[in-house]
């Protein structure tokens, strides 16, 4: 028997929100909190996925039997990781055990975290030789064909690639990436992160939908991508595209640039136009591609009246987390505000995270 554990981390979203579909550049970093896999290699062909947060159920299957959108709901991400990966060279039964430290619901990526972990110790328990780019690919199709859900590409990347102290410009096109560096605590600054605690029925269709608007705009322009037309000429080719297909593109087209004029902020260290493109960031998710919620405004509001450089949701919307860029030392007191907001809407009690960018996957 052979075992091999590792460890993938969540992400934040910096910028470049809903445009990993489009074959955009997006700007996350992995977060301190990880998801641990320990894989265990079996003489016969079963499979058995436990976690430490759920030590009760252990579910139960073969190497033969993995079906995409069957099995335990949990259960199907790090399976769809071994139903991805099979043909590659497993033919072996395996035990798996799950450590999950990344909060769930919150829109910290804690499936991709699930996912990568897996698919990490995977790649060395059977000397499989994939590449950072090649597993991205491999999480990505777990997700989309075995589990069911139509996601982009980022999270996992963020979650297989990142650097310490860096944020990750990642070409969703090509998967290549430039860090770029992201050492805010030496400006006094630091990223709260807001967990609101609301998660809305939307998230599933609305999520789809949005994606395909965005592939109705690419063919009805006759282009190969939203990356591929810049701002003025998607404005001037507008008239060609209904209302509500026009607006959301036009999401995609400007935040593809948010992104890059965020990269260039900073590296000039100019962190005030970096807090403008989080808030414009925001005004678009909210008022043009309309995927944030009551509680995501709340928090992002309360965050600039309380003093943040810039705020915004992150991740899919319709609840999860927002990120506020704050001086440190006012960071308690936008906490209390936003609390206080929060009661005063009679949402849930929000929950605060502070991270600096981490470590992407690898064995521990
Ligand atoms: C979710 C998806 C990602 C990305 C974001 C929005 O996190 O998993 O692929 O599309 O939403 O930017």
């Amino acid at each position: 028997m052979a075992t091999v554990r590792a460890q993938a981390p969540g992400r934040v979203n910096l910028i470049g929100e809903h445009i990993d579909y489009s074959d955009g550049f997006v700007l996350p970093f992995a977060i301190s909190s990880v998801t641990t896999a320990t894989i265990s290699t079996r003489e016969d062909l079963v499979i058995t996925v436990a976690s430490a947060q759920r030590p009760k159920s252990v579910y139960r299957t073969t190497l033969d039997d993995l079906a995409p959108l069957t099995g335990e709901e949990w259960a199907r991400y790090p399976l769809g990781v071994v139903w991805a990966m099979k043909e590659l060279g497993i033919e072996q039964g395996m035990d798996i055990v799950i450590d999950g430290k990344v909060p769930l619901g919150a829109g910290l990526s804690s499936s991709a975290a699930l996912e990568c972990s897996v698919a990490t110790a995977l790649n060395s328990l059977f000397h499989l030789k994939q590449s950072l780019e090649e597993l991205a690919r491999i999480t990505q199709r777990a997700e989309n064909q075995y589990v069911g859900v139509p996601c982009g590409i980022m999270d996992q990347s963020v979650s297989l690639m990142a650097h310490e102290g860096s944020a990750l410009l990642l070409d969703c096109r090509d998967l290549s990436t430039r860090n770029i560096p992201f050492e805010i605590a030496s400006h006094g600054l630091e990223l709260l992160i807001i967990d609101t605690q609301a998660h809305h029925a939307l998230v599933d269709g609305g999520y789809a939908e949005r994606r395909a608007s965005c592939e109705k705009a690419v063919a009805e322009l006759g282009i190969t991508s939203l990356r591929d037309i810049s701002v003025a000429d998607y404005i001037a080719a507008g008239t060609r595209l209904d209302d509500l297909t026009y607006i959301r593109g036009f999401h995609a087209v400007t935040e593809m640039k948010r992104v890059l004029d965020t990269v260039q902020a900073l590296e000039a260290e100019d962190f005030t136009k970096v807090g403008q493109l989080l808030n414009e960031s925001h005004r678009s998710l909210r008022d043009d591609y309309t995927v944030s919620c009551p509680e995501l405004n709340v928090a992002v509001d309360a965050a600039i009246e309380f003093g943040a450089l810039g705020a915004r949701m992150v991740g899919g919307g319709f609840g999860g987390s927002a990120i506020a860029l704050t001086r440190q030392s006012n960071i308690e007191e936008m906490k209390r505000a936003i609390s206080a907001a929060f009661s005063a809407n009679r949402f849930k009690s929000p929950r605060f995270f502070t991270s600096l960018p981490s470590e992407g996957a690898h064995v521990i």
